[in-house]
């Protein structure tokens, strides 16, 4: 890494590292302050991190010395960014209403999409046999899968209770087969979402779905009536049998992973309407108007992605942990693993050359409290440091207010036990005052004790609206986008995913015993022979 403040960091890690968080807040009251952003409507705590002011101020430096402001400013702008596939990256713009770049087409498939969420709404969309539409089914895979799913599930109190949502994506038919057994035919509307149209998972699940169809229907018309394709391959939706007015465009300048914003989000406009669909979008171009003004030093994508910079390129902790503490966003880190993964899991610069440093984390997550019965314990006592997100809201959306209280309990709980932990000295003498023999005492404390130390932000918000949501999802966006070019990468394109699907088309033929697998390593060889001696 050619940046100087890189080497600065280095140096400066060496003098942090036996500095402990409770030592950090006992010696500044002040911390919380100095140490947290509000932007309407999230509160992002950042104090809970191994760093200083020296720190940030460094990480701050080092973010001027890759130019971020000017980056940022050419994503904004629809300078081609996406230098591998030589695209623009404008999601921001389907969210700012005022975009002069793409203004017109978005606000014409909007009014599109508008208008095919009221014929659902009013009860207008029919089936083939006259009957109203009461189930979706949503057919999309990656981008065109998670981000949707994810929303519905989050604002699905915003919902009208006439309407079922399922989601399909996997190859695997078991997900499809369960699906179609819960719904009859003639009710359920189909939406493929694919940017490609040629997406195999997506592809042969539309096509098993269309056929089953045509089956329980007997109709062929039932295809132009119940299927809805959203892409930005239009003649292939066309060819498979959907209808003009059924099918939605979606641009090049939008990628999958950032297309939720896009009519890639139909089906959340579809089950939230599209007045709380705007509203999403209004919280993701607040989000992006934040980026665009604060300075560097109180901008939360900017402090967030810096810090993810300092825990895997100078503390080496290279895992992240998001924990939402709330079930409607239980989708969220596998909504995260690829905005994150698939944009920054890169091994070359932006022009082609190999790095030597580690860019973008493994990230996982759970909902909690769940999480905290399952791999919770490594986060406090393992070898393995692990930064965590919470995300909290001060509301739910339920009646059950003393169940959210103690979720939230448990939410501070994690976060303050995992920054001050609990010392040798203090879980002895707590098993001492519990009335344990000073031997037993001796035993079991190193087992009981904290190391604490470990760092987490956390998130929180009045409630969980369309607004919030979409801020949180820009957020992390934005943090993505600040750490790919800190890290010189293209954030924007997913090379890493090809080889699979050639090697896919190769095996295939093979499994089926329609081509040889003679030459394949040994491995592949005896896993396919295994395979095909059992399948039936
Ligand atoms: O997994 C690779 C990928 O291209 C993702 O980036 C994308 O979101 C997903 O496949 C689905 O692509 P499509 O929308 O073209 O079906």
């Amino acid at each position: 890494m050619q940046l100087p403040h890189w080497n600065r960091l280095a140096d400066h890690a060496k003098q942090l590292r036996d500095i402990h968080l409770r030592e950090l807040f006992d010696n500044d009251p002040q911390r919380f302050d100095k140490f947290s952003i509000t932007s309407n409507p999230l509160l992002v705590d950042y104090s809970k991190n191994r760093i200083t002011e020296e720190t940030r101020s460094l990480l701050v430096e080092l973010a001027r010395e890759a130019e971020l402001e000017a980056w940022r400013d050419k994503m904004f702008a629809g300078e081609i960014i996406n230098n591998t596939e030589q695209r623009a990256v404008l999601h921001t713009a389907l969210r700012n209403p005022a975009s002069s770049q793409v203004s017109t087409e978005v606000e014409r498939e909007l009014a599109h999409m508008e208008a095919l969420c009221e014929r659902l709404q009013n009860g207008q969309w029919l089936g083939y046999n006259n009957s109203p539409i009461t189930d979706i089914i949503v057919i999309g895979i990656g981008g065109s899968y998670l981000g949707p799913k994810l929303a519905c599930e989050a604002l699905k109190s915003y919902a009208a209770d006439n309407i079922s949502i399922h989601f399909v994506a996997n190859i695997d038919a078991h997900v499809l087969d369960d699906v179609l057994t819960r719904v009859s035919a003639e009710s359920t509307l189909f939406v493929v979402i694919s940017k490609s149209f040629s997406t195999q998972e997506t592809t042969e699940n539309a096509l098993t779905a269309a056929n089953w169809i045509r089956r329980q229907s007997g109709n062929e018309s039932c295809i132009e009536k119940q299927f809805v394709a959203i892409t930005s391959n239009s003649d292939a939706a066309r060819k498979f049998g959907i209808a003009d007015e059924n099918i939605l465009s979606m641009w090049d300048w939008v990628g999958g992973r950032y297309s939720l914003w896009s009519t890639v989000g139909f089906p959340i406009a579809l089950l939230i309407g599209m007045n709380n669909f705007r509203e999403l979008l209004a919280g993701a171009y607040s989000m992006d108007e934040h980026f665009k003004t604060a300075t560097l030093e109180n901008n939360i994508p900017v402090i967030l992605g810096l810090v993810g910079i300092w825990y895997i390129n100078f503390l080496n902790f290279p895992h992240h942990a998001v924990l939402p503490y709330d079930h409607r966003l239980r989708s969220l880190p596998a909504y995260l693993q690829q905005l994150d993964m698939e944009s920054n899991g890169k091994s070359v610069t932006r022009y082609g050359k190999e790095i030597d440093y580690i860019t973008g984390p493994i990230l996982f997550g759970e909902a909690g409290t769940n999480g905290q019965h399952a791999f919770h314990q490594l986060l406090h006592q393992g070898e393995l440091i692990v930064p965590c997100d919470f995300i909290g809201f001060a509301n739910a959306k339920h009646q059950y207010s003393h169940h959210h209280q103690i979720l939230l309990a448990n939410m501070l709980a994690q976060s303050q036990a995992m920054m001050a932990g609990r010392t040798h000295q203090e879980t002895h003498d707590l098993l001492i005052s519990q009335g344990e023999s000073p031997q037993r005492a001796a035993e079991l404390a190193p087992h009981m004790t904290f190391p604490g130390n470990r760092p987490s932000n956390t998130i929180l918000a009045e409630t969980l609206s369309p607004t919030t949501l979409g801020a949180l999802l820009a957020m992390y966006e934005h943090k993505i986008f600040v750490q790919g070019i800190i890290w010189n990468i293209n954030s924007f394109d997913q090379m890493g995913v090809e080889l699979g699907k050639t090697l896919t088309s190769k095996l295939l033929p093979e499994l089926c015993g329609e081509t040889s697998e003679d030459n394949e390593d040994s491995s592949t060889k005896e896993l396919i022979h295994f395979l095909r001696r059992y399948t039936d």
